[in-house]
């Protein structure tokens, strides 16, 4: 185009725009807006553009409809915003569409809103709203309301049951994730022939699932789970045979599977029953759902044999099953046809004999998760196609073979997590592996094997590795000095083996626990599946203590005063081998300290009068060596019951109701250094905000957490 081209187009285009109609709001538009501003007692920045010498037209976050100059559009999602919602909104005729979510706005969301004329997309969602949303005027014209999210907040009360006969448009309801109670809302499913979705998961709804869910015929998401509801889903919500999404977890719910009505449901993609007490077999038709993606119906009360047909549902992306009573081979499914399968989580069943061939097939497989059952056999080589797989669960079985096992996985190089744990009873631990494979393993657990061997030196190659499990095993010799090889290792759990000889110093150098800033290199990304291990439960690798476990074994000598170099460990467990010599002073340098047990050796000496120092210390336990002297007093050192030192005769102290006579100044010390008791409560909140993320875990994932 010319220059001269251009310059008419720029003409025609200011033309344009000086000419098309002035968007100018009224006076009156003007203040409602500014009434609503005035509502708010945090802004985020709005009256720069909000001011009253302005068209409204152009205030940030305003749009205007193009004829009439009427506001259309409020949309303020994520300003930071803070304070009421005035209900001047609601005397803006014109307008449509009203989006504050994601803000911190507190109160109530005026009643004049929801029953407007004129909006029809309300988004509140992720806010601070409260109080009750009363119920709908039933004297108004036609709402127009198509939208309501007003998830995410603190609703509370019965949500609105009458009047939604003049909401003949709705679309959608989104009041997930706040207090409603009452009946679960479905009256619009009588007046709104186009309703579709409908989440009110994480609410307090009690009573049985409403029968008039199956008038809604163009229902495609119904999510209801994590309410007080009870009952089975009544039949006829099958009705709603375009239902897409069937979420109901954690509701009560009970009865049969039943196959006859899941059928009608054809266009079903994702199922979650999990967390409910159904019972029976998962039934043969469910291999007529030929769109289902996701099954969840983890944590009922099935049983039987997995059907056949599973085969057949071919988009299946993730099948979780655990904790029901299955049983029965899995062989009868052909896993081949399952190409998208990304997760089959069968944990805690009853399944047995071997892992069917065809599962070798699923190469999109990232978690594969088989613990906690009778599976037994070995890995077949042709696991090593399953190039995503990422976790791995064998734990809990009679799996056999650990050095085919060892062998079979090394190709699998995206492998973080390998769970084995209870498995390979009484074998060897190889230790002639060529390991070339496992660099990305992160969490290796194979405890409670009853492994005999030494510390094999393929270890020293998993180079990733953070945690390490190898408690419960009959492992022999010392503690290699490759082990400060392992630079991300800050997990270490050897004990009850039948390891000896001192500790290397080679163990002190362990260098992520000697750097303050060990976790800035940890992934925080969820793990594909629960990790579990003895009886806490992980979701992340900042879950995990950082942890040295060396009990129960034979060590012995002198503890390393080096020790005090591992300043980040939280869990030192020494206890029951043959430790000699004192409790060295730098032990008092692990600040993080939460759990301390050096009980069942010979130490001999006093205990260091600095432990009181050791702010998170919540579990301490000397008890059983040969201590002397006074018990150190103060600090976390109040709470710690007597049995923490007992079967040390030599010791003294008021806590143990002995006078340590031979030494005057002690007792006086100690009634002087008696710090007020609220130490004790600052550590047990420190301290149970650590273990409590396993148990947290443990429930959520007991109460179906998923993705
Ligand atoms: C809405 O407008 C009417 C008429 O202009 C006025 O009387 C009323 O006070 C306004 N309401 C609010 C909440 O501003
Ligand atoms: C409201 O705004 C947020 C943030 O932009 C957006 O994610 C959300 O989809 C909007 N709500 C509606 C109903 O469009
Ligand atoms: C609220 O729900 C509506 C309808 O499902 C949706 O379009 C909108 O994106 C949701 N808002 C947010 C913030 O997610
Ligand atoms: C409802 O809102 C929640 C967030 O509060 C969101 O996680 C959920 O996906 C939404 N439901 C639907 C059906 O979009
Ligand atoms: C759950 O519902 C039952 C009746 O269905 C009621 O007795 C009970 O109080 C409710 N529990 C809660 C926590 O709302
Ligand atoms: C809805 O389901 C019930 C019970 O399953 C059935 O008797 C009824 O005929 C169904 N109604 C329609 C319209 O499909
Ligand atoms: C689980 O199902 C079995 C039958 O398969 C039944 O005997 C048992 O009572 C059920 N348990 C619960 C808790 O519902
Ligand atoms: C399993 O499915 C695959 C792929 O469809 C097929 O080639 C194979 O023959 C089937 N195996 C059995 C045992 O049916
Ligand atoms: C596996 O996943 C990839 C990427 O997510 C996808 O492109 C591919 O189609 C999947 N393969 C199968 C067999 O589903
Ligand atoms: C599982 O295997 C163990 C030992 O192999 C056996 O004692 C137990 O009965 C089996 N359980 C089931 C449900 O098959
Ligand atoms: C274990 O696996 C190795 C390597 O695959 C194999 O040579 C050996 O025979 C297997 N042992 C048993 C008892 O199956
Ligand atoms: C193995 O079983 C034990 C005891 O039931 C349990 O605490 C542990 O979490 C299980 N391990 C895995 C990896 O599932």
């Amino acid at each position: 185009m010319s220059s001269f081209g251009l310059a008419i187009a720029l003409l025609l285009l200011l033309l344009l725009c000086l000419t098309s109609p002035v968007l100018s709001c009224t006076s009156q538009e003007k203040g409602s807006l500014l009434r609503f501003l005035a509502g708010l007692s945090r802004r985020g920045g709005l009256p720069a553009s909000w001011r009253s010498s302005t068209d409204c037209c152009s205030w940030e976050g305003i749009a205007c409809d193009g004829d009439g100059g009427a506001v259309v559009e409020v949309s303020l999602a994520s300003r930071g915003l803070e304070g009421r919602i005035s209900p001047a909104l609601a005397n803006l005729t014109g307008l449509l569409r009203l989006n504050l979510s994601h803000n911190s706005i507190t109160g109530r969301l005026p009643p004049e809103l929801l029953s407007s004329g004129s909006i029809v997309v309300l988004d509140v969602s992720f806010n601070s709203l409260g109080g009750g949303l009363g119920e709908l005027p039933s004297s108004t014209p036609d709402r127009p309301l198509q939208v309501l999210n007003i998830s995410s907040n603190m609703f509370t009360g019965m949500f609105p049951s009458t009047a939604w006969e003049k909401t003949r448009s709705l679309v959608a309801i989104n009041a997930s994730y706040n207090s409603f109670t009452g009946e679960m809302p479905s009256s619009f499913c009588i007046s709104s022939p186009s309703f579709a979705s409908l989440d009110v998961c994480n609410n307090k709804f009690s009573g049985s699932i409403p029968t008039r869910l199956g008038k809604c015929f163009g229902l495609q998401v119904l999510r209801a789970g994590q309410n007080n509801l009870s009952g089975t889903i009544p039949d006829e919500v099958f009705n709603a045979s375009l239902l897409e999404h069937l979420s109901l977890p954690n509701i009560g719910l009970e009865g049969k599977f039943d196959g006859e009505n899941v059928i009608k449901l054809q266009n079903l993609a994702v199922i979650d029953l999990g967390g409910n007490q159904f019972s029976g077999k998962i039934p043969d038709s469910i291999g007529q759902l030929k769109r289902l993606q996701e099954l969840h119906l983890d944590c009922n009360n099935l049983s039987g044999e997995l059907p056949a047909s599973l085969g057949t549902c071919t988009d299946l992306k993730i099948v979780n099953l655990k904790g029901n009573n299955l049983n029965g081979q899995l062989r009868q499914v052909n896993f081949s046809t399952m190409l998208n399968l990304q997760v089959l989580d069968l944990m805690l069943n009853s399944f047995t004999e071997e892992i069917p061939e065809s599962i070798y097939s699923c190469s999109n497989l990232t978690a594969l998760r088989l613990s906690s059952n009778n599976f037994s056999g070995q890995l077949s080589p042709r696991i090593g196609n399953l190039k995503s797989l990422s976790f791995l669960s064998l734990a809990n079985n009679s799996f056999a073979n650990i050095t085919n096992t060892l062998h079979v996985l090394k190709n699998s190089r995206k492998l973080t997590t390998l769970l084995m744990a209870n498995n390979f009873i009484g074998e060897r631990i190889p230790d002639d592996l060529t390991v070339d494979g496992f660099e990305n393993v992160q969490i290796l657990t194979l405890d409670g094997c009853s492994l005999s061997g030494n510390l094999p030196l393929w270890l020293s190659k998993l180079t990733s590795l953070r945690i390490l499990d190898l408690s419960n095993n009959q492992l022999t010799g010392s503690i290699p000095a490759w082990i400060k090889n392992l630079n991300f290792l800050y997990y270490l759990d050897l004990s009850n083996n039948n390891l000896s000889g001192e500790l290397p110093t080679a163990l002190m150098e362990m260098p992520v626990l000697q750097s303050e800033n060990f976790q800035d290199n940890l992934d925080n990304r969820a793990f594909e599946l629960t990790v579990y291990i003895g009886s806490f439960a992980y979701r992340t690798l900042y879950n995990f203590p950082t942890v040295l476990k060396l009990g129960r074994n034979k060590f012995r000598g002198a503890i390393p005063p080096e020790i005090g170099r591992l300043k980040f460990l939280q869990v030192l467990n020494l206890s029951s081998n043959s430790f000699s010599g004192e409790i060295p002073q730098p032990i008092c340098n692990i600040k993080t300290l939460q759990v301390l047990d050096l009980s069942r050796n010979h130490l001999t000496g006093e205990i260091p009068q600095s432990l009181n120092e050791l702010n998170f210390l919540a579990e301490f336990n000397v008890s059983n060596n040969d201590l002397e002297g006074p018990v150190p007093t103060g600090g976390q050192f109040d709470a710690f019951a007597k049995s923490s030192f007992g079967g040390n005769p030599k010791l003294c102290g008021s806590s143990l109701a002995i006078t340590c006579g031979f030494s005057a100044d002690a007792p006086l010390a100690s009634i002087l250094s008696a710090k007020p008791l609220i130490d004790k409560t600052v550590f047990v909140i420190a301290f149970s905000a650590f273990f409590s993320v396993g148990v947290l875990y443990d429930q959520m994932v007991l109460s179906r957490f998923f993705g």
